[in-house]
């Protein structure tokens, strides 16, 4: 069977094997799923963001929460002239409209980059697969430094939803045998290597879709916070 993409692609070019420390709770998979949040997180705190037109992985928009810089900016980290890893992150005026957000990342504990409200429209499962993609999360991390992850934490409650994970083949596109669906019901919660596995999400509903993602350097305060939350 021919494969869905084609290389060159953008992401296949993106560093895999490097140095930086990594989580002992993705070495096998690339991600670990966490038991359910407990408490939803009010619709009030992420419908009432403010929302930036910026495509990743379909139709979306993103209310920045933390920024490389405290300004609303999708982008922020690799200003020219001022690249820096994705660590460190500032909260924007965003995060006072969110309190139960910002109490929740800074809960971990853990150093944080990019934080972000994703708003995502419905998209079928092909449509999905074509925006499968690989995340350049660890560009201008030094490499004794932990290896930038992402946290995923579902806002809107779609259970027939789901994320699409797959490893990476050694033609340098996703590999089929490999899938993996982590459902997207309210309360989901995990963490993903997006930089080691492929990744989108189908969302069969007829609205949109929030998340909460956040970038969060590897290391002993990260795996921690993981095990605690273990299933
Ligand atoms: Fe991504």
């Amino acid at each position: 069977m021919p494969h869905w993409l084609s290389t060159p692609h953008w992401s296949s070019d993106i560093p895999l094997d490097t140095p930086h420390p990594r989580l002992d709770a993705l070495k096998e998979r690339g991600f670990v799923r966490l038991e359910d949040l407990a408490d939803p997180i009010p619709e009030s705190e992420y419908l009432a963001l403010e929302y930036m037109d910026w495509k990743s992985g379909g139709d979306t928009n993103f209310a920045p929460i933390a920024t490389a810089d405290g300004e609303l900016d999708c982008r922020g980290f690799w200003k020219p002239g001022d690249e820096r890893p994705d660590k460190g992150g500032r909260f924007t005026s965003n995060a006072e409209r969110c309190p139960c957000i910002k109490n929740y990342v800074e809960a971990v504990d853990a150093d944080f980059g990019r934080v972000r409200v994703i708003k995502l429209e419905p998209q079928d499962y092909d449509t999905a697969l074509s925006q499968i993609h690989r995340d350049d999360n660890n560009r201008f991390n030094p490499p004794d430094q932990g290896w930038v992850v992402r946290s995923w934490l579902e806002l809107t409650d779609n259970p027939d939803s789901f994320m699409v994970l797959m490893e990476h083949g050694d033609d340098g596109l996703p590999r089929r045998d490999t899938e993996v669906h982590v459902p997207l019901h309210r309360g989901s919660q995990f963490v993903v290597d997006t930089q080691r596995l492929w990744h989108v999400v189908c969302h069969s509903g007829s609205a949109p879709r929030y998340a909460l993602i956040s970038s969060f350097e590897s290391g002993p305060v990260l795996e921690r916070w993981i095990e605690s939350r273990l299933p």
